[in-house]
């Protein structure tokens, strides 16, 4: 290593040491909302993802205040803090009527969607190889399902097999059942998929795996706390739930749609004998028996307080308001896109998520423009595009927003190559 390089490493190390002394509580304060300002500004409807805000101050109070009652501790024992063990029970039996699981049903609390797809797969393959043999086996998920799912096949060791989707942005059908063979050892289907807001033919796909006596995966991360209340409300929804005999599993986020703040999501299966397959049980440890149902071991103690506290104070007819409101700001922004010279939304979405395109401009400079006036949305890669997870709180700032939109389009440059995706590092 040079001197200058050594000199640089040193400094850098040096930088990132713990400061020797403690600081006042208010330069910490002043250093965290310095850093905190760059932040995406979504309490003025500036993000379409990530936060689900419903604009509801009665609403961010309570969270807040169950977020402060558990603060410290610790989810990895329900015996010694029941109020956790008895808060995560009606949560995930709550979620679970919710999808209409059998009375024989099972679920389980998890940190997110990634979680529950994981905790799902991980069960899935320890079924097959318990009653199929199978050792070397494969997922089949649509090219559009989340990529928690081979993200959980990197962990568990399955191949992946990602199928084709169709002009309407869903799940081609035949193209799973080509990728289907006796390792499959589950198949998925999204209600809704992630990147054009479509739900897939639910019924055809968990029929199909039904037919071939293969586990079936509906993810409803998303639709579980939206597709419920729209029926609710009168409006024709798709069977996606338990109601499809196909139908094994589904995961359930409480933290997007269910409005909780984050780390809060729910596992479900259609025979609770199968929870056991995600259960880790040890007792070689000197400590003793060491036993837990999800990835964590220590877990916060507050999303599952949120999550309970936000579906008892919401409750059927708090959810059925915010979404006949957030239907009503989704049609608004979507027919005020489809005005937009050029712009039109991908496929036939039918909840609070889409994405459009430009038939005339590059969409990904109209973007950038939007990025300028410190809107955020994300740019999706096939075909391009941008893509808005809606929420209740949009209803203020619809107008800005298409006002915003409808210069981006009429004054832009060439793209500045802002890619597509998520990246966490
Ligand atoms: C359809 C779908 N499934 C799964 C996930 C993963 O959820 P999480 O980010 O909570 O891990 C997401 C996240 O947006 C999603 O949209």
């Amino acid at each position: 290593m040079t001197n200058e390089k050594n000199e640089r490493e040193q400094t850098k190390r040096e930088k990132a040491r713990l400061p020797l002394h403690g600081q006042s509580s208010a330069a910490v304060f002043a250093e965290l909302f310095a850093r905190k300002s760059a932040d995406a500004d979504w309490h003025h409807g500036r993000t379409f993802n990530l936060v689900y805000p419903t604009g509801r101050s009665d609403l961010d109070e309570l969270l807040i205040e169950a977020n402060l009652a558990y603060v410290f501790e610790n989810a990895l024992s329900p015996l010694k803090f029941p109020s956790l063990g008895s808060m995560q029970r009606d949560v995930v039996e709550m979620t679970s009527a919710l999808v209409h699981a059998p009375e024989h049903g099972g679920a389980g609390f998890s940190s997110g969607g990634t979680e529950s797809i994981f905790l799902s797969v991980l069960v899935s393959r320890e079924r097959a190889r318990e009653e199929k043999g199978i050792t070397k086996g494969n997922i089949v998920f649509p090219e559009s399902a989340h990529p928690a799912f081979a993200k959980a096949a990197f962990y568990t060791g399955l191949e992946i097999r990602p199928t084709a989707i169709d002009s309407s942005f869903a799940a081609d059908v035949d193209s799973m059942r080509d990728a289907i063979d006796e390792n499959t050892v589950l198949c998925v289907g999204s209600a809704y998929g992630n990147p054009h807001g479509i739900i897939d033919p639910i019924e055809e796909l968990s029929a199909l795996a039904l037919s071939r006596a293969i586990p079936f995966h509906s993810d409803a991360c998303i639709g579980s706390f939206v597709l419920p209340f729209m029926e609710r409300l009168g409006f024709e929804v798709p069977p996606f739930d338990f109601r499809l005999d196909g139908v094994t599993q589904m995961s359930c986020d409480v933290h997007k749609y269910g409005y909780s703040t984050k780390g809060a999501s729910v596992v479900v299966y259609r025979d609770a004998a199968w929870l056991a397959h995600q259960t880790f049980d040890y007792d070689v440890w000197p400590s003793g028996r060491y036993r837990t149902a999800s990835m964590a071991g220590a877990r916060a103690a507050s999303p599952i307080a949120a999550a309970w506290a936000a579906m008892h104070y919401l409750g059927e007819d708090g959810y059925l308001e915010l979404m006949s409101s957030l239907l009503a700001t989704t049609e608004k922004i979507r027919n005020g896109i489809a005005s937009i010279d050029g712009l039109h939304v991908l496929g036939n979405p039918i909840g609070p998520l889409l994405t459009f395109t430009s038939v005339n401009d590059d969409i990904f400079a109209i973007g950038d423009v939007m990025d300028d006036r410190r809107w955020n949305l994300n740019r999706t890669a096939r075909p391009h595009g941008l893509h808005m997870m809606i929420s209740p709180l949009h209803a203020n700032f619809a107008d800005e927003f298409l006002q915003d939109l409808s210069d981006a389009v009429r004054h832009h440059g060439p793209s500045r190559g802002i890619g597509a995706g998520y990246n966490d590092r």
